[in-house]
């Protein structure tokens, strides 16, 4: 009787993993993972979602803020690390004023002024950096509670999340369908697919502001890692951080990083700009030759870990910011304190404040029209 009762568990099993198979197969792969995050201070629930593929690359994202929260990558010896800054909890996340991870809208980066005029009227924004408007306001995309779905295939694992943006929100004109689509591919890459629609004329500028330290996360600062960025200009920048409206070469300067240098090699040399910047925080013209579609934005190498990043992009520009506002007083992931430059940002976009200068690409959407962006980050190590 035992005997039999053994038999029988083993052939249920047996078949039970059969099954398990065929439902995978059915459905392509295993589904994401959901777990629960907290809640936001609104009481409303907040959720993460794990993407994994099969080489063991993992990231998890969660709906507040469509935030990035961690990103694992191998290293040359195929030893994981979490490469992106962040907090354990969504406590940290609630109280971030660094946008860690988040995603930055309607309008990424700077508006002069917190003002900008379309179709002859002015509209007024909050003001949250001195007297301009950083970020999509004080209550940006960043801390918006998404709505998120499992779109994978049975190629790559991918969320998307959703937002409505209502008309008038943070001073922004128009209804606006937000929809941002993270997809981890078998190659390692973190394919990020940024659209929108609108009901009235409207202008946006959406990106991701995660900050990376290829050699993990809390391990120093990134001035070690080499920076190769696919331009020929920049955007100077006034005291403030907004743009003069110029477009200068980087020939000659610190921003020339069209041959790959390490971050911290020209950091502190005497130069207008890097005052301003207090660092590089500067908006890159990225050279695509008229072509459309993704282009090279950038690559970083860390020699120790071997880990490389490549961007690439549909945007016609990229924020380079070296972390230059992290100062230690950030404790993040295992309570560790993010030191100055302890990570980097790469930020394809439009270029700041374009509402108010007619000569940059402009930010405009309107009814009928679809916004889409791609950006690729591609991880390999050798
Ligand atoms: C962007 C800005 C920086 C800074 C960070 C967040 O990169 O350009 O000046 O505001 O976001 O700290």
């Amino acid at each position: 009787m035992k005997y039999h009762s053994a038999a029988f568990a083993i052939v249920m099993s047996v078949a039970l993993v059969f099954i398990m198979g065929a439902l995978q197969t059915a459905e392509g792969k295993p589904r994401i993972k959901k777990l629960p995050f907290g809640k936001t201070a609104d009481g409303v629930d907040v959720s993460l979602y794990v993407l994994t593929n099969k080489r063991g690359a993992e990231i998890s994202i969660m709906t507040y803020g469509a935030r990035v929260v961690s990103l694992k990558m191998p290293d040359r010896d195929g030893k994981f690390a979490d490469i992106v800054l962040g907090y354990d909890n969504l406590d940290g996340y609630l109280h971030d004023t660094a946008y860690f991870g988040a995603i930055a809208g309607r309008y990424a980066n700077r508006i002069a002024h917190a003002k900008f005029e379309l179709d002859g009227k002015t509209y007024t924004l909050p003001q949250n950096d001195g007297q301009n408007s950083l970020h999509g306001g004080t209550q940006g995309f960043d801390k918006r509670v998404w709505t998120a779905k499992d779109v994978s295939t049975p190629a790559a694992e991918a969320l998307e999340l959703t937002y409505l943006s209502k008309d008038g929100e943070e001073g922004y004109p128009g209804n606006l369908t937000a929809r941002v689509v993270y997809t981890l591919t078998e190659t390692d890459e973190l394919r990020i697919d940024y659209s929108a629609t609108t009901d009235k004329d409207t202008v946006l500028n959406i990106t991701n502001h995660s900050y990376f330290n290829l050699a993990g996360e809390g391990n120093g600062d990134i001035l070690g890692e080499e920076m190769e960025i696919n331009a020929d200009q920049f955007t100077p920048i006034d005291s403030t951080f907004i743009p003069t409206g110029k477009l200068e070469n980087v020939a000659g300067t610190p921003f020339d990083f069209r041959k790959p240098a390490p971050i911290g090699s020209r950091i502190d040399d005497d130069n207008e700009q890097l005052k301003f910047g207090k660092g590089y925080d500067h908006n890159f013209v990225l050279n695509r030759d008229h072509k459309p579609g993704l282009v090279l934005a950038a690559r970083v190498y860390d020699k120790k870990s071997g880990r490389e990043l490549e961007v690439l992009t549909t945007q016609p520009g990229v924020q380079f910011y070296s972390g230059n506002f992290l100062d230690g007083s950030i404790h993040g992931k295992g309570g560790v304190a993010y030191g100055h430059r302890f990570g980097f940002c790469l930020e394809t976009q439009h270029y700041p404040d374009s509402p108010n200068h007619a000569n940059f690409p402009s930010a405009e959407l309107k009814p009928g029209q679809r916004y889409h962006q791609v950006t690729v980050f591609k991880f390999s190590a050798h």
